[in-house]
């Protein structure tokens, strides 16, 4: 056992908003409505919530056993269960740590300055060339071009915040800054889906919305992208969930958790849809188009689209752009810090660092780490890592936690423990689904995506970049993650 006192949370709803807040980022806003037109809409609710229910809050309840059980960050977790499953842990928190936050803060950074940028409506009349010369884009992954300033200042800004929120600890940062940050969120979220939806022509977007089609369930592909989005958006995976669940009371509700952690995120997306699609209707009834035409998501949606719609608005532009991009600010900077913990938290446990020591240095680190995507190439470099690692990463660690857990410790060894220091208890349903459901699902995915992978590079890209940028990051993050292993603990930190 450590000698310093593990960490816990002042209470339960802080616990809660902390775990929304890692949940709850830009994926819910920019992808989910996405996913729903494009998936027979609100049809695609149906295959949403069953990958909710079948693989996302059985794997988060596995997630907050290990934490739980094992009270420690990823790799401690897995290092108490055998020495050698040290690096499953590493895995994900390095991997997220260096490969997906330090680019969702350059997004984040993005947002800060279109917040900037919404008190005079730069974006014009153009905002598809705005946005190109605002990243300084180049032709292609291979040509880097330089530095863009105004990035490069938000993304000292994001992790300048990011770095005080971890530093002051569990209760004092974490707890706190999403005990603001999340309420705020639901309410700013809750006034732009209300005045989005009663906008003119408002009411075709949200039928496009939700107009369920229910011949799309036979498509495999929605399918997927219901079990792909449940992954991402619950942050499973990514070594976050354990960590978070190692500072709760021996006495919790794990299950009980789990179930309002889920409810809230998914609830959070769903409105940020009404928002968005409330836009788009308004957009494409403005321009007398088709919506059709106007349909975008994430990157685009955001910082072409979303522009485009508030400087058509008749009055209050400004403020719909102010509201608009400081959600998205406040979704990404909650789900950034969790990361950072996770991480920083990893290293404490291991070396015995100090919190004050480390969370300085990670935050430096992620910042350098970052300056390749303020590049003109930022953001093809950006799509390939994103694809590569929320694609083969977050779901080959998905497999691994279920092997181990459900046939290594046991499923049923887990389930036991959970039910005992749980209020809410979980049946036997659920060591069949860790042991052989969620892994065979998970596997047929990965096989599934390296198939369609073989047949047609990623996004067009050339092969030669895909490897060097997109593999690379996998197998590299990897190889840290082992090395991280192979170093020694501090003496008494197991
Ligand atoms: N759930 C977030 C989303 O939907 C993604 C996310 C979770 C994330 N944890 C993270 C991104 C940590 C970066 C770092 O957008």
């Amino acid at each position: 056992m450590s000698l310093q006192k593990r960490a816990k949370w002042k209470s339960k709803t802080g616990f809660i908003f902390a775990a929304i807040g890692s949940a709850a980022g830009l994926g819910n806003i920019w992808r989910f409505s996405y996913l729903c037109y494009r998936n027979g809409g609100g049809a695609f609710l149906l295959p949403y919530f069953i990958a909710l229910i079948v693989v996302g809050i059985p794997l988060m309840i596995l997630e907050f056993g290990i934490g739980h059980r094992e009270k420690g960050s990823a790799p401690k977790s897995f290092y108490s269960i055998s020495s050698k499953l040290e690096w499953i842990g590493w895995w994900p928190v390095v991997f997220v740590m260096f490969g997906i936050v330090v680019y969702y803060n350059v997004i984040i950074s993005w947002c800060v300055n279109y917040f900037y940028h919404s008190f005079n409506l730069s974006w014009g009349a153009d905002p598809g060339a705005f946005f190109d010369s605002f990243l300084n884009v180049t032709s292609g992954p291979a040509s880097i071009g330089s530095i863009s300033l105004p990035i490069l200042g938000g993304l000292i800004l994001v992790w300048i915040i990011s770095w005080i929120i971890v530093f002051f600890g569990v209760q004092r940062g974490i707890e706190r800054a999403t005990k603001i940050l999340i309420p705020s969120l639901f309410v700013l979220t809750i006034i732009l889906a209300v005045w989005a939806a009663t906008l003119p022509g408002a009411g075709d977007g949200l039928i496009q919305y939700l107009r369920p089609d229910f011949s799309s369930l036979a498509d495999a592909g929605v399918w997927i992208d219901a079990f792909s989005q449940i992954f991402f958006t619950l942050s499973l995976g990514f070594g976050i969930m354990i960590v978070y669940a190692s500072y709760l009371p021996e006495k919790t509700n794990i299950v009980g958790d789990s179930l309002k952690i889920a409810v809230g995120d998914s609830l959070f997306a769903f409105i940020a849809g009404i928002a968005v699609w409330g836009t788009l209707g308004y957009m494409a009834n403005a321009q007398n188009v088709e919506i059709s035409e106007v349909v975008s998501e994430s990157v685009g949606l955001a910082f072409v689209t979303f522009p485009q719609a508030i400087s058509l608005l008749p009055a209050f532009s400004v403020f719909f752009g102010l509201l608009f991009f400081a959600i998205l600010t406040f979704a990404g900077i909650s789900s950034a810090i969790s990361i950072i913990e996770a991480f920083s938290s990893s290293l404490m446990d291991k070396f015995g660092f100090e919190r004050k020591n480390v969370v300085p240095v990670v935050c430096a680190i992620g910042l350098l780490g970052g300056v390749v995507f303020t590049t003109g190439a930022g953001l093809y470099w950006l799509d390939i890592v994103d694809h590569y690692l929320t694609t083969y990463g977050l779901v080959a660690v998905g497999i691994l936690e279920c092997i181990v857990i459900g046939w290594y410790v046991k499923a049923e060894n887990l389930r036991k423990y959970i039910n005992s220091v749980s209020v809410s208890k979980i049946g036997k349903w659920w060591n069949y689904s860790v042991k052989i459901f969620i892994p065979a699902l998970l596997l047929f995915f990965l096989l599934w995506s390296l198939g369609v992978e073989l047949t047609e590079p990623y996004g067009g890209y050339a092969v030669s970049i895909l490897v060097f940028i997109g593999v690379n990051w996998v197998v590299m993050t990897l190889v840290a993650a082992f090395v991280f292993s192979f170093l020694k603990w501090k003496k008494e930190a197991v």
